[in-house]
C-alpha cells in the first residue's frame, strides 16, 4: 500500500483525484485543503509530514489567479515558490516522492510550434514566474520528483473556461471570444487519472513532463467545441473578439508536447 498525501485537495484537480482515488486499492490517501494544510507554513508542513509516512505527495495547492498575481505578485510568489520549496524540502527530509504540477505559462508563447521538456522557459507574467521559481525549487532539491506541465485544465468542479461558457450560454445569445491564444485545452479528470497511473505502474523516470489532452486549438475554437459539444451551438453564437486584453500578458502559444 501507497501512503499519498494530497496538498490544495479542495481545489480543481484535487477534487477530480478524490472522485478517483476509491478506484485505486493499493493507494491510500491523506487529502488535506487549505485549511487542513497551509504550505506556506513551514511547522505545520514539516509536522503534517513527519506524522504521515508517506510515499508520494501530489502538490495541487497553488496560487492560480493570473490576473491577481500581477497586482500582488507577493502572494503567488508565497505559494507557487517559497510553498513549494517547503513541499520540496519535506519531501528530501521524510523520503517522499513530490509530484507537483506546473504550467504552460512558464512559457513565453514566441515560439512556432508546439513546446518540449527542454525548450527553455521565459514567463512573460507574475504567476508563470512565480510557477517556475517553483519548479527550481524542486529541482535543486530533489532527485525523486515529477514536474508535470499541464495547460488550460477544466473539469466539473471550480472556475474554469468550460463552465463559464456553458454559463454564459444560458443568459447570452452572442459570446465573444478570443483567437489570439492557441494552447491545449485539458480535461482535469484526465489529468487526475494520468497522475495516478504513474503511480501505480512505479515509473522510476523522474524530471519534467508534459501532459495535455492533445488537441491545439485557441480559445474561440474551445468556445464553440464546448457549444457544439452540449447541444448549445444552435441557441448561441460565438463571434471573435476584437481588442481583447487582460492584465496579465498571456502567451500567445503555449501548446505543450511530451
Ligand atoms: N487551472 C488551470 O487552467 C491550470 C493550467 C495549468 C496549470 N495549472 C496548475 O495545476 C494545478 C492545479 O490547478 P487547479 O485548477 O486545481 O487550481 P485551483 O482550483 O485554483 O486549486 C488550487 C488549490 O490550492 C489551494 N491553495 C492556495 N494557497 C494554498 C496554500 N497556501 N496552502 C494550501 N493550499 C493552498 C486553494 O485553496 P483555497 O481556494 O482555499 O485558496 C485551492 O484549493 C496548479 O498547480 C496550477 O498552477 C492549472
Amino acid at each position: 500500500m501507497k501512503r499519498i498525501l494530497v496538498t490544495g485537495s479542495n481545489g480543481q484537480l484535487g477534487k477530480c483525484l478524490q472522485k478517483i482515488a476509491g478506484n485505486y486499492n493499493s493507494l491510500d490517501f491523506k487529502f488535506l485543503d487549505s485549511k487542513g494544510l497551509d504550505i506556506t507554513n513551514v511547522k505545520s508542513v514539516n509536522s503534517a509530514f513527519k506524522s504521515g509516512n508517506y510515499d508520494y505527495c501530489i502538490n495541487c495547492a497553488a496560487y492560480t489567479n493570473v490576473e491577481q498575481a500581477e497586482k500582488t505578485p507577493e502572494r503567488a510568489f508565497a505559494v507557487n515558490a517559497d510553498g513549494v520549496n517547503n513541499i520540496a524540502t519535506a519531501c528530501k527530509n521524510n523520503n517522499v516522492v513530490l509530484i507537483h504540477i506546473s504550467t504552460d505559462y512558464v512559457f513565453d508563447g514566441k515560439k512556432e510550434g508546439a513546446y518540449y521538456v527542454d525548450d527553455i522557459p521565459n514567463p512573460i507574467n507574475e504567476y508563470g514566474r512565480s510557477k517556475l521559481a517553483g519548479e527550481n525549487y524542486i529541482q535543486k532539491i530533489l532527485d525523486k520528483y515529477y514536474i508535470i506541465r499541464t495547460s488550460w485544465l477544466y473539469s466539473e468542479y471550480g472556475n474554469n473556461f468550460y463552465k463559464t461558457i456553458i454559463n454564459k450560454a444560458h443568459t447570452e445569445r452572442v459570446l465573444y471570444i478570443t483567437d489570439e491564444q492557441t494552447g491545449c485545452p485539458t480535461n482535469a479528470n484526465n489529468l487526475a487519472k494520468y497522475i495516478l497511473n504513474l503511480i501505480t505502474s512505479q515509473n522510476t523516470k523522474y524530471g519534467l513532463y508534459h501532459f495535455t489532452d492533445g488537441k491545439a486549438m485557441t480559445w474561440y475554437d474551445f468556445a464553440k467545441k464546448i457549444l457544439i459539444e452540449g447541444n448549445l451551438d444552435k441557441k448561441v453564437r460565438v463571434e471573435k473578439a476584437k481588442n481583447y486584453r487582460t492584465f496579465a500578458a498571456r502567451p500567445a502559444n503555449s501548446v505543450l508536447s511530451a
